[in-house]
């Protein structure tokens, strides 16, 4: 009794120290995505009155997987080990939250955790259509703040479309004079039949697209280009006629309304290959990405079977159904890239007519396309607009929500939140599953506001598939991870989340 007496006085001493010399602190952490695990012990660390962050000390750890973490508050310093810069990085964006919630709740001191992350996926990517509406510079920057607060490393840009082009190429300066511009938008939902009357345009120039890519480097995130073949290509045939179907004497038209339309590149044209080529020369020259996005969806093949070029060229091939000409198209195009150390990505149409076994499918129709992908041996990034098409809505019934127009559907948080990216596979299969990634399409998306609140909280659910598919919690912990440890960033940064997106309603 008598030895331990100044141990338990020295003890209360401390406790009384540390209960009226600071804060509270939370120390049950609200972290998105879970981590791998969370150890609480230590002191933890104080975080200065003057500054927002307390110092960082971040080493380089050789011995951890290159986008792995380990973060250490234990002994009074923010030390966070990473198997690179980005580890490092991904890091920092779970210290962002911690710090978010201790200063919510008042709190000075961040307690003592060692945090343990790594990635599940390395593909972790987030897609956004600057074409059928524009985004600036600064908001596709702000997109990739968002989705590097996310620790989403990929920028899915799309870039080309029916409704405009969006790169300026110098080999085909019409390209951005005539096809970045339509004359008028369609106003309400497909099916309407009202214009607003107004043109619309606008384009990046090369400086400002490799300015974007420098900032998303920055951000350690990559940025994939998409440039569509052989449809969406309206606005491209505006420009260069003669490399459609109907040929140079056709008046062609960036297109006013959505949907899919018959004009397509045409297949028998050597023209196109060169053009094609010419311009992914350019894109290759702009972006340093390994993949190149060549689209692949949505064409249709009447104009094929009626045109005598496309015709002449299934013959010469011994071809027996259009479909072959897509594949034809698209492994040209793949050969291309390869011969420029690049490989191609293509929506999961570029199965049909046989795909060659080195083009990653990006699976849009449900998740089949990119599960037969797998079975095949080709690799697969999983989007399925079942689960990750962040321009549906998310509630059921938008007009009680408040919810503005959407395109349709019906993608709820926790629809978001229960994907299985492994469903039916194989251990082998599995392995060819590179990642998810949510796409936002916006045909009905005119503002970035807009924008940020179809992606937000709904990046959240994709960040959690992509680090930990095997590691999440129940669907109310996920959302109480949101709330506490994402949403003061939100706040913070003037993030504009969808309101309505916790009032689960199905
Ligand atoms: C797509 O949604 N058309 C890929
Ligand atoms: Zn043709």
């Amino acid at each position: 009794m008598k030895n331990i007496l100044p141990f338990l006085l020295a003890a209360s001493l401390l406790a009384l120290f540390v209960s009226c010399g600071e804060p509270a602190t939370p120390v049950d952490l609200k972290i998105v995505p879970n981590p791998v695990s969370v150890e609480y012990g230590g002191w933890g660390v104080k975080i200065p009155a003057d500054a927002t962050m307390p110092r960082l000390y971040a080493p380089i750890d050789k011995k951890l997987a290159p986008e792995e973490y380990i973060l250490d508050t234990r002994r009074g310093k923010v030390k966070i080990r990473g198997g690179s810069d980005a580890a490092i990085f991904w890091g920092q964006q779970t210290l962002l939250q911690i710090i978010a919630q201790v200063k919510k709740q008042d709190g000075k001191r961040i307690p003592g955790v060692l945090i343990h992350d790594k990635p599940a996926f390395s593909y972790r990517g987030a897609h956004l259509d600057c074409c059928r509406h524009f985004f600036t510079v600064d908001e596709v920057k702000e997109f990739i703040d968002m989705i590097a607060l996310h620790k989403i490393n990929v920028f899915h840009w799309h870039l080309t479309e029916d409704q405009g082009w969006r790169a300026e190429i110098k080999a085909y300066p019409r390209l951005t004079e005539v096809g970045s511009v339509r004359a008028e938008t369609l106003v309400g939902h497909y099916g309407s039949k009202e214009y607003d009357g107004t043109p619309y345009g606008g384009f990046y120039t090369q400086d400002e697209m490799r300015d974007v890519v420098a900032y998303a480097a920055a951000h350690h995130v990559t940025v994939i280009p998409e440039i569509e073949m052989p449809g969406h290509a309206s606005a491209a045939l505006a420009s260069y006629p003669e490399l459609g179907c109907r040929g140079a004497d056709y008046p062609y038209k960036v297109q006013t309304t959505w949907g899919v339309f018959p004009e397509v590149f045409c297949a028998g044209n050597p023209e196109t290959v060169t053009f094609l080529e010419k311009v992914l020369e350019e894109i290759c020259d702009i972006f340093p990405s390994e993949y190149i996005h060549i689209g692949g969806d949505e064409a249709p093949r009447e104009e094929w079977e009626k045109c005598p070029k496309c015709q002449a060229l299934m013959k010469e091939k011994g071809f027996t159904r259009e479909a072959e000409l897509q594949s034809y198209l698209i492994t040209t195009v793949e050969k291309y890239l390869a011969d420029k150390g690049r490989k191609i990505i293509g929506w999961d149409e570029i199965l049909d007519g046989g795909v060659s076994q080195s083009a990653t499918v990006m699976s849009w129709r449900g998740a089949k396309g990119g599960i037969a992908a797998a079975k095949m041996g080709n690799d697969v990034i999983m989007t399925p607009n079942s689960h990750f098409y962040f321009d549906y809505y998310q509630t059921k019934d938008p007009a009680d929500s408040g919810e503005p127009l959407a395109i349709g559907g019906y993608l709820p948080l926790r629809k978001c939140y229960s994907f299985d990216p492994f469903d039916q596979l194989n251990e082998n299969e599995k392995a060819h599953i590179k990642g998810i990634q949510a796409n936002i399409w916006t045909e009905y998306i005119a503002t970035f506001d807009h924008v940020q609140q179809m992606a937000l909280p709904r990046l959240a659910a994709l960040a959690e598939v992509a680090w930990c598919p095997d590691n999440r919690t129940e669907y109310d912990d996920f959302v109480d991870r949101i709330v506490t440890g994402l949403l003061p960033i939100y706040d913070a940064r003037g993030y504009n989340y969808a309101p309505y997106a916790f009032k689960d309603i199905e």
